[in-house]
């Protein structure tokens, strides 16, 4: 099945600057599209968004990534086969040239590579995580299902005054349906919007929907205030996880990590005690992401192998095979957070996602806190490779759509998520 056409427009992100959506369509008129986002805390490692700079939208116009599919992409793909992912993914690193995918955007190419994967998908029928499936000759039978891990108090680059940590998660472990778990993650949620209340602190959202309370004393108050709010709500810790990602890449510099809250000034031995007394002392926590910065590999294999619990990479890995290749080397990490857009095409993300699993590391799917869209694709490729979680906020159409889409698909297939074996999904 030919390509026919491919059309790119800007459009507006959840961050109020524009993104991009791209519309494929094929020789029998069947069209996929797909749209991208990008974050606020980026890894420095991580795939080049290409911003147009200058004036428009304070530098953050997408309209140059937009020529570069009209104009270059759109030409070079026209007629191939939509079917051969692979090929298409490739044609693009190799017209791009550069190792960050600098020249044309990772924005630029992940916007086609995931809407040529919709258009071949629609072509063929077939639900993209079936696609997925099905193109790439993944090694997997049964379908299981990621648990939630929803953001209900972030800080950070995602909020102003609140923690000098970016995400505090709840992630619903029981394991019997989605459904059950997504309503026991968002009564938590509203749970803590009271128990925020009833302490006098407020509850205005930040970047990914959950709260941003600014009057916070410490970076440890949230896991307390989580806890409360999962009572509140009557659900019990054997059910519902706690998950954090700190990352640490932000608060990073000259050497040393920079807690601002508690007036403390860390070197990566501190950061690792730091974080372990908080695992001894909430057994509840379940995930630990990002301890450590993008660029700390001396110290991340001691994190993992003192802790018992995954400590998931983001910036350091970046969705990147060779970055990964490199923590599986080292013994760095025992999980790993996955996000189309940190490596730019569906085919390298899959390449990560494999590599992870056949060497028994988690994986676990996630949103974008800079701007993100409507676009689900995300949910889809965590369905097909069987992560054990996703990430995404509790509130706001952008949000809130990745976890109605996983509802859909789980009546779709009847199955059920990963509950408290995530640590063993094959
Ligand atoms: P970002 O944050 O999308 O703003 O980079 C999310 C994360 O660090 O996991
Ligand atoms: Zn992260």
């Amino acid at each position: 099945m030919k390509i026919k056409s491919i059309v790119a427009r800007e459009i507006i992100s959840s961050g109020s600057t524009p993104s991009l959506e791209v519309k494929v369509t094929l020789n029998n008129g069947v069209f996929g599209k797909a749209s991208v986002p990008f974050g606020a805390s980026a890894g420095i490692h991580e795939a080049k968004v290409l911003f147009d700079g200058g004036k428009r939208y304070n530098g953050r116009g997408m309209l140059r990534a937009v020529n570069n599919i009209n104009k270059v992409l759109a030409p070079k793909l026209k007629n191939k086969d939509a079917y051969d992912q692979v090929a298409i993914d490739q044609l693009m690193i190799t017209q791009d040239g550069t190792e960050s995918k600098k020249k044309l955007g990772g924005n630029a190419i992940l916007g086609v590579s995931l809407a040529v994967a919709r258009a071949a998908a629609n072509a063929r029928n077939l639900p993209l995580y079936k696609y997925i499936r099905r193109v790439f000759k993944l090694p997997i039978k049964k379908y299981v299902l990621p648990n939630p891990q929803m953001v209900v108090i972030e800080g950070g680059k995602h909020a102003d005054n609140s923690t000098d940590f970016q995400e505090y998660m709840v992630a619903p472990i029981k394991g019997n349906s989605i459904k059950e778990e997504v309503q026991a993650g968002i009564e938590v949620y509203l749970a803590l919007k009271k128990v925020l209340k009833e302490k006098k602190l407020d509850s205005n959202v930040g970047n990914e929907g959950a709260y941003a309370p600014s009057g916070l004393k410490t970076n440890e108050a949230p896991l307390k205030l989580i806890q409360a709010a999962i009572k509140k709500a009557g659900y019990s810790k054997k059910d519902i996880g706690i998950a954090l990602d700190p990352a640490t890449s932000e608060v990073f510099s000259n050497g040393k990590y920079h807690l601002k809250k508690e007036k403390k000034k860390l070197d990566s031995k501190g950061m690792i005690a730091y974080f372990q007394n908080w695992l001894k002392k909430y057994p509840e926590i379940i995930t630990l992401e990002d301890p450590l910065h993008e660029d700390d590999w001396a110290f991340w294999p001691e994190i993992t192998k003192t802790s018992n619990i995954p400590i998931v990479g983001d910036d350091l890995t970046v969705t990147n095979p060779k970055r990964l290749q490199h923590a599986i080397d080292t013994k760095s990490i025992s999980a790993i957070l996955i996000k189309l857009n940190q490596i730019g095409t569906l085919t390298e993300t899959i390449q990560t996602c494999m590599l992870a699993r056949s060497n028994n590391l988690m994986t676990i799917v996630s949103h974008r806190g800079g701007g993100e869209t409507n676009d689900t694709s995300m949910v889809d490729l965590a369905v097909a490779v069987n992560a054990a979680f996703i990430k995404v906020g509790p509130s706001r159409g952008e949000r809130v759509c990745k976890y109605n889409r996983l509802m859909e698909i789980a009546d779709e297939l009847k199955a059920k998520p990963a509950g408290k074996n995530f640590r063993k999904i094959q």
